[in-house]
C-alpha cells in the first residue's frame, strides 16, 4: 500500500537531526536540560523559518507566506484543482519553553514531505505544510493570531496595537517580517484567500501525562478544552511606605491579593477540571519603598464544557470588584477560545493510521490550545499526540524521545495519504 511506502520512508534520524538543528536558534542550556526562547517574530524566528525554508525547497516544495506572516509549504498533488490537505503547527516558543512544542509538528510535517518525496508517493490533493505565527502569545497576547484571521475568527487589524514587553507593535513586528521575506511569493489570507483546505492535521508533543502513564504511543485527539484570557487593571495611588498610614492606601498590590484569594474561591474545582492561573504581573511604581499604584495580571482560565467556562469567565469582574477596597478596576477580554470537538474524518485517519503501525492508541482531549481549535470551523480538523516525559511542557525538560516523534511522523505521513488521496 502507498501509506506503507511513505511510513517506511519516515527517517528518524533526519528527524531528530532537523528538530536539534532549530532548537540551537534560541536554544539555552539549563541544567541537565537545554531549553529554547524564540518568541515569535523575533531574530531567531526569523532564522528558524529560513532553515525550514531550505529543508523544504531542497525537496521540491513551492514556499508562500500570507498577510499574518503564516509560513507555507506546498508539495503539489496529481489535480491541483482540488483542495489541499493542510498540516503544521507553530514555530515560536515560550520564554523558557521546551525543544518540543510546536515546532515537531512543522518538522514533523516536513518530515512527511521528505519522505512522500523520496518514496515517490504522488497524493492526488496536493499536502501543504504551514507554520502559523504567534501561537504561544507569549511575546504578543494573545496567541494564535496567525490561525484566528486566517480561518476568519478575527480580523488581523484588531492585533496591530497589542504591544510586547518592550513596546513594539504587532502591526509593526508583522510588517517588518514581511519586508525580510519580500522574496517570497504572497498568497492570500486562509479561507477569504480561496484556500480552503479539505482537511487539516496537527502533530504536536501531548504536553500532559496521560500516554505516558498509560504506556500510549499516539494520542488521538477528540477535542480541545475551551480558554479565556483577561488581563485586570487595578489602579490606586502611590505613597511613602514609610508615611502613608496603612488605612486610607489605594495599594494596588494589596487588592490584587484579595481579588486573586477570590477568584481562587470563584473558580474552585474538586474534580480538578477548571484550570485557573495568574501569571504575569506588572506593578507601577516597582520599588520597594512606594505603594503601587498600579497592577496589571493576567488570568488564563480553561475548562472543556462551554457554559462552565462561559459562566465563570462572565463572573469574573464581579468578583474583582466586590474583593478589591478602593483601586479603580478595568478588565479586558484579550482571547477567547470555545471547546471544539475534532471531526470523525480526520480522527478516524489517525486511529487507522497508528493501527496500521501496530502502534498502541487511545482518544484523549487536549488541555492546552493549538491552533487546530480555529481551523474547525473551516474544514474537517484533527490532531495527534505522542507522549512528553513526565508530561512537562512550557519548561526546558520538555522531551519526546527521537523513536516516539518518528513514531508521530509514520502516523501523520499515513494520515496525510489517506486523506489526501
Ligand atoms: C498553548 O501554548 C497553551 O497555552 O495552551
Ligand atoms: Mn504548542
Ligand atoms: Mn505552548
Amino acid at each position: 500500500m502507498v501509506q506503507d511506502r511513505a511510513a517506511a520512508a519516515v527517517s528518524e534520524a533526519r528527524q531528530w537531526a532537523r528538530l536539534m538543528a532549530l532548537a540551537e536558534i534560541g536554544g539555552f542550556a539549563a541544567g541537565e536540560d537545554f531549553g529554547v526562547n524564540r518568541p515569535c517574530l523575533s531574530v531567531g524566528d526569523r532564522a528558524a523559518r529560513r532553515l525550514m525554508i531550505g529543508w523544504a525547497e531542497a525537496i521540491g516544495c513551492s514556499v508562500s507566506v500570507d498577510a499574518a506572516a503564516n509560513l507555507f509549504f506546498r508539495r503539489e498533488g496529481r489535480d491541483p484543482s482540488l483542495a489541499p490537505v493542510l498540516t503544521g503547527s507553530h514555530m515560536d516558543s515560550q520564554p523558557e519553553g521546551g525543544r518540543f512544542d510546536g515546532i515537531w509538528g512543522v518538522v514533523a510535517g516536513l518530515e512527511a514531505l521528505t519522505a512522500l518525496h523520496d518514496a515517490g508517493v504522488v497524493t492526488r490533493r496536493a499536502v501543504e505544510l504551514v507554520a502559523w505565527t504567534n501561537e504561544e502569545g507569549g511575546r504578543f497576547r494573545p496567541g494564535c493570531t496567525g490561525s484566528m484571521p486566517w480561518a476568519g475568527h478575527t480580523a488581523l487589524a484588531a492585533f496591530a496595537e497589542v504591544l510586547d514587553p518592550d513596546g513594539i507593535r504587532y502591526g509593526d513586528a508583522l510588517a517588518e517580517q514581511l519586508a525580510l521575506e519580500a522574496d517570497i511569493p504572497r498568497r492570500g489570507l486562509g479561507a477569504k484567500g480561496g484556500i480552503t483546505p479539505h482537511a487539516y492535521v496537527e502533530a504536536h508533543i501531548e504536553q500532559g501525562p496521560i500516554l505516558e502513564a498509560e504506556g500510549v504511543d499516539i494520542g488521538v485527539v477528540s477535542g480541545i478544552q475551551g480558554s479565556r484570557w483577561f488581563t485586570v487593571t487595578l489602579s490606586g495611588a502611590t505613597a511613602h511606605a514609610g508615611t502613608a498610614p496603612l488605612r486610607g492606601r489605594l495599594d494596588a498590590v494589596q487588592d490584587m491579593v484579595r481579588a486573586v484569594v477570590a477568584l481562587n474561591a470563584l473558580t474552585a474545582d474538586p474534580s480538578d477540571t477548571l484550570r485557573f492561573t495568574v501569571a504575569r504581573v506588572e506593578v507601577s511604581p516597582n520599588t520597594s519603598n512606594s505603594v503601587a499604584n498600579r497592577v496589571r495580571f493576567t488570568i488564563d482560565l480553561r475548562h472543556p464544557d462551554a457554559a462552565v467556562l462561559r459562566a465563570k469567565g462572565d463572573a469574573i469582574e464581579g468578583v474583582i470588584r466586590g474583593a478589591v477596597t478602593g483601586c479603580a478596576v478595568s478588565i479586558e477580554e484579550n482571547f477567547h477560545a470555545m471547546p471544539v470537538v475534532f471531526d470523525p474524518l480526520v480522527t478516524g485517519a489517525v486511529a487507522a493510521s497508528a493501527a496500521a503501525e501496530g502502534l498502541r492508541q487511545r482518544a484523549l482531549p487536549s488541555g492546552a490550545f493549538h491552533d487546530a481549535q480555529f481551523v474547525v470551523p473551516v474544514c474537517p480538523t484533527g490532531m495527534i499526540f505522542v507522549p512528553s516525559r513526565g508530561g512537562i511542557s512550557h519548561n526546558p525538560a520538555e522531551y519526546s524521545s527521537p523513536a516516539q516523534l518518528a513514531a508521530g511522523a509514520r502516523v501523520l505521513v499515513r494520515t496525510l495519504v489517506t486523506l489526501a488521496g
